[in-house]
C-alpha cells in the first residue's frame, strides 16, 4: 500500500478508501472506549485525526501512543463528525514506529517560548509555528527562482570562498588550513599566508556581487542566491552571521530600472506567499501577528515611496522625535530612523537613494554633485532595510580613483577593473536578505526564528 500524506488526504482523499498514513503524534485524547490521535507529517499545518476503537487494539500499544511518537496507520478515510476537519481515519491497524518517552520529550502540548525552542532547534520543526515558517521558506525560495527564470535571468553560482572583500567592510570569517598553534611566518614575523591552502589569505564571502557583475557584463541579467557570511558582532533581532542573499545584477539597467525591479520582485514574492501558503499564513496571522495578512496586502496595494537620502534627513530632523542615534547629513541611518520613515512618516515602503559616498561602498556610481552615490535601500515596515543596492560605477578612471581614496587594494581586484576597460556598460543590482524577507512575510520578530539553524555571536549549535 502506498503511503498518503496528510496534505494529499485533505486535498483529494476519496471517502471510504483504505489509506496508509505515517507521521508523528501531536496529541492523543479520548476515553476508555476510543482514542482520538492527531497526526502531523509536516506536509501541512493541519493534523489528521485518527480514531482508534480501544477494543481493536492492545492496551499496551495504545499506551505508547504519546505526543511525539511516530506511527504507521492503516484505515479508512471517512467524513469527520468532529469540528474543524472534513475527514478523519478510522484505524484498522496501528504500528508504533518509534516511541517517545513523555517524561523527557521537551515538546509537550503547552506553548513554548521561541527562546526555549531555539535551544531545541533540532526538534522545533515539529511545532506548528516552525512547520509553517519553514514551509514558507521553501515556497519563497522556489518563487525566487521562478521569478528570475521567467524573466530570462540566469542563476550564477558565485564563490563562497574568496580572497576579496566585496563590501570593503572588513567583517569576514577567515578560511585557513594553517596550523593555528604554530603558523608559518615570513621574515617580518607575520603569518605567511603564501603557505596557506590557496597560497593567499582567504575568507567566506560577504556578497556575491562583484563576481555577479562579471556574469551580468556578458549574460545581461543574472542572479545569485546563496549563503553569505558576516563576522559583525551585532546581536540584534535582524542580524545573523550566516544568511542567504539574493543578488540580481543587470547590464543596461540604471538606478530607476533597478528600483522598478526591486519593487516588482518584492510584490511578486508577497503575492506568491499569499497565493501558495494560505493555511500557514492564516495560522501565523492568528497565533503570531494579528496584522500580518493586512500588512502583506498593504505591500501589494501601495507604490513604494521614492525619496533621496537628503530629503529623508530633512524629514527626520523636522519630525521632532528624540532618536537614540543623532540624525544629520552624512550619518548612516539606523533601524529606528528607517522605521520612523516607513511606519510613521509615509506608512508605506520607502526606497531611499543618493546616499553620501562616505557611508557607502566603493563601487557605487558617483553622482555629479561629487558627494553622493546612486545607492538605493528599500525600507519595510517592522524590518527597516530589506534590500541594499546601487547603480555601479562603470567609468574606469572614476572607479580607480575612488578605490585609491578608500584604500581598496586595486591589485587584488584587477579582474573587476578589467570589466570597466573592456566594453564597459551601465549596470545595476541589489541584494535582498532572504531572512529579512521571511521575517516580513511570516511576522516572526527574531531573525533566528526564520533560518533553521541560526549562526550568531557565541552560538553555532547544531
Ligand atoms: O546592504 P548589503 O550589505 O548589500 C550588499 O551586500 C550588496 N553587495 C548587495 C548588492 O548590491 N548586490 O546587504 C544586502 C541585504 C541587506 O539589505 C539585508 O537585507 C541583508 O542583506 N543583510 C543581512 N541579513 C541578515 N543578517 C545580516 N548580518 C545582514 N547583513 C545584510
Ligand atoms: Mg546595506
Amino acid at each position: 500500500m502506498i503511503r498518503s500524506t496528510v496534505k494529499e488526504l485533505f486535498a483529494g482523499g476519496k471517502l471510504n478508501e483504505a489509506v496508509l498514513l505515517k507521521g508523528w503524534v501531536r496529541t492523543r485524547r479520548g476515553n476508555k472506549k476510543v482514542a482520538f490521535i492527531a497526526i502531523n507529517d509536516g506536509t501541512t499545518i493541519h493534523n489528521m485525526q485518527v480514531v482508534a476503537d480501544a477494543e481493536k487494539f492492545p492496551e499496551a500499544l495504545l499506551k505508547q501512543v504519546t505526543t511525539g511518537c511516530s506511527l504507521s496507520v492503516k484505515g479508512r478515510l471517512v467524513e469527520s463528525l468532529g469540528k474543524g476537519q472534513q475527514v478523519e481515519i478510522h484505524a484498522e491497524s496501528i504500528e508504533l514506529l518509534g516511541a517517545c518517552d513523555p517524561e523527557v520529550y521537551p515538546l509537550q502540548k503547552k506553548g513554548h517560548s521561541f527562546e526555549f525552542l531555539r535551544e531545541i532547534a533540532h526538534l522545533r520543526f515539529r511545532t506548528n509555528t516552525f512547520g509553517a515558517v519553514f514551509r514558507i521558506r521553501h515556497a519563497l525560495s522556489f518563487a525566487i527562482h521562478k521569478y528570475f527564470n521567467d524573466k530570462g535571468f540566469y542563476y550564477l553560482h558565485t564563490p563562497i570562498i574568496t580572497a576579496s572583500d566585496a563590501e570593503g567592510a572588513g567583517a569576514m570569517f577567515r578560511v585557513t588550513t594553517l596550523d593555528l598553534v604554530d603558523p608559518p611566518r615570513d621574515d617580518q614575523g607575520k603569518i605567511d599566508f603564501g603557505q596557506d591552502f590557496f597560497g593567499r589569505s582567504t575568507n567566506l564571502t560577504v556578497s556575491g556581487q562583484l563576481e555577479g557583475e562579471l556574469g551580468a557584463l556578458a549574460l545581461s541579467s543574472i542572479y545569485t542566491f546563496g549563503p553569505t557570511f558576516r563576522a559583525e558582532n551585532s546581536n540584534t533581532p535582524r542580524h545573523v552571521a550566516e544568511f542567504w542573499m539574493i543578488e540580481p545584477e543587470m547590464a543596461f539597467y540604471d538606478i530607476d530600472d533597478n528600483m522598478d525591479l526591486a519593487e516588482d520582485f518584492l510584490k511578486y514574492l508577497v503575492r506568491y506567499a499569499l497565493d501558495h501558503c494560505k493555511d500557514d499564513l492564516d495560522f501565523l496571522n492568528n497565533m503570531i501577528d494579528k496584522e500580518l495578512l493586512e500588512r502583506l496586502q498593504f505591500i501589494l496595494e501601495n507604490d513604494f515611496v521614492r525619496i533621496s537620502y537628503t530629503e529623508a534627513i530633512e524629514l527626520l530632523e523636522k519630525s521632532g522625535k528624540q532618536f537614540e542615534f543623532p540624525v544629520g547629513w552624512g550619518a548612516d541611518l539606523q533601524a529606528e530612523h528607517e522605521r520612523y520613515l516607513v511606519e510613521q512618516e509615509f506608512k508605506k515602503p520607502v526606497i531611499l537613494t543618493g546616499y553620501p559616498s562616505e557611508i557607502k561602498s566603493f563601487y557605487m556610481k558617483q553622482n555629479e554633485d561629487g558627494k553622493t552615490v546612486r545607492a538605493m535601500d528599500v525600507l519595510f515596515p517592522k524590518i527597516g532595510e530589506i534590500i541594499g543596492g546601487s547603480q555601479r560605477e562603470e567609468n574606469h578612471e572614476k572607479l580607480l580613483k575612488r578605490m585609491r581614496e578608500m584604500e581598496i587594494p586595486e591589485e587584488e581586484l584587477w579582474w573587476y577593473l578589467d570589466t570597466r576597460k573592456f566594453g564597459t556598460v551601465e549596470h545595476s543590482g541589489f541584494g535582498l536578505g532572504f531572512e529579512r524577507l521571511l521575517m516580513f512575510v511570516t511576522g516572526m520578530s527574531n531573525i533566528r526564528d526564520v533560518i533553521p539553524f541560526p549562526r550568531t555571536p557565541k552560538s553555532a549549535e547544531f
